[in-house]
């Protein structure tokens, strides 16, 4: 089973569809699943909530193989670290206590890009924040 978050959003959805097309069991975390079309809604386990809460990943991730994962969009955070930190945290331990073996995740600005090193310390930590303790993780920045 794959677990994934976000999948209402432009990612998050396409990241879905493709799996779906694998006909991979999946589990979403999602805060409002109404926004899937119903074909969509029929083939996945909803696990309802948001996936900075730490009882929410640890019951999504119970059991998965695999996490997509990412850290919304989030304009109104007091700062770059509380945006990243407050997803990364509870999920990291969650990889971990769940014992989950692979975990994709997208980065803020795509690792190793230019527009990454111009943003200087921004996304260092979005970079050092990712979930890869315990985990083997492969990074979808462009
Ligand atoms: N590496 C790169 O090159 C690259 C490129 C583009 C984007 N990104 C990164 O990808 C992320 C954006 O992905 P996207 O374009 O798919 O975003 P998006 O279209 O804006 O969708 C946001 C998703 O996050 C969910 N979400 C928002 N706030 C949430 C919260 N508090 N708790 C739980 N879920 C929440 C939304 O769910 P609801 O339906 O519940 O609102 C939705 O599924 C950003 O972090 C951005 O930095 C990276």
């Amino acid at each position: 089973m794959i677990a994934v978050t976000a999948p209402t959003g432009n990612i998050g959805r396409q990241v879905l569809e493709n799996i779906l097309d694998r006909g991979e069991a999946v589990r979403v975390i999602a805060r409002d699943p109404s926004p899937f079309p119903p074909r969509t809604r029929e083939r996945v386990e909803v696990l309802r909530g948001s996936h900075d809460d730490p009882d929410v990943v640890n019951r999504a991730f119970a059991g998965a193989d695999a996490v997509f994962w990412l850290v919304p969009p989030n304009p109104a955070a007091e700062s770059l670290e509380a945006a990243y930190l407050d997803f990364t945290r509870p999920a990291c331990a969650a990889f971990e206590g769940q014992g989950v073996r692979r975990v994709v995740g997208v980065s803020a600005l795509g690792r190793g890009t230019a527009m990454a090193r111009n943003a200087g310390a921004g996304d260092g930590v979005a970079g050092n924040g990712r979930p890869d303790r315990g985990a083997p993780a492969s990074a979808t920045g462009r």
